[in-house]
């Protein structure tokens, strides 16, 4: 019986929880469950750049190291979870798309990836309000919010410019500049 009220006490993270709402329990969770789904498209991308008959080496490092970010934003969500005494709950990843007919293509798909994540963290900054969470305000603001503002940008930039390569020597020229780290924040959020 001791053990039974110590798992359920445990279970319910009661011990640190205080003014922490179940909605913004359940949304930090499709966070979660959002950067997990970009870290995999990310990997998906950044191996779809690495085969022979398409050898885009600064793509392939650019897409994986915006793999490993997004799943450290998802693990920096997990750890704050536990702080505040949420339970962590972690759905199936959906599949990523495989491969892209351009790097345009993939970077597009990036940016509009991106702009769904901002969505719902501005979505996820509004309720912690509504709830009066000041502190999952100020841990949203202080670790994404910015990030995914400056992340976008640089996708935009990359985008346009190669709207303006628009043919294979142009695209060939784009992907050694982005090995060399063309943009000085050469990372996505
Ligand atoms: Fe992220
Ligand atoms: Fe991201």
């Amino acid at each position: 019986m001791a053990w039974c009220f110590r798992n359920i006490r445990r279970h319910m993270g009661m011990l640190v929880r205080q003014n922490f709402a179940k909605s913004c329990e359940k949304k930090l969770n499709e966070q979660i469950n959002m950067e997990l789904k970009a870290c995999h498209q990310y990997l998906a991308m950044a191996y779809h750049f690495d085969r022979s008959d398409i050898s885009s080496p600064g793509l392939h490092g650019f897409f994986l190291k915006a793999s490993a970010e997004e799943r450290e934003h998802a693990e920096k969500i997990m750890t704050y979870m536990n702080k505040r005494g949420g339970l962590i709950v972690l759905s199936s990843v959906p599949e990523p798309l495989p491969c892209f007919p351009s790097s345009l293509a993939a970077l597009k798909h990036a940016l509009k990836m991106e702009l769904e994540v901002n969505q719902h963290l501005l979505d996820l900054h509004a309720l912690a309000g509504k709830e009066s969470d000041p502190n999952l305000c100020d841990f949203i603001e202080a670790n994404f919010l910015q990030e995914q503002v400056d992340g976008q940008k640089i996708l935009a930039d990359y985008i346009s410019q190669l709207e303006r390569a628009q043919n294979d020597v142009g695209e060939y020229l784009f992907d050694k500049y982005m090995g060399t780290g063309m943009h000085p924040a050469n990372r996505i959020p």
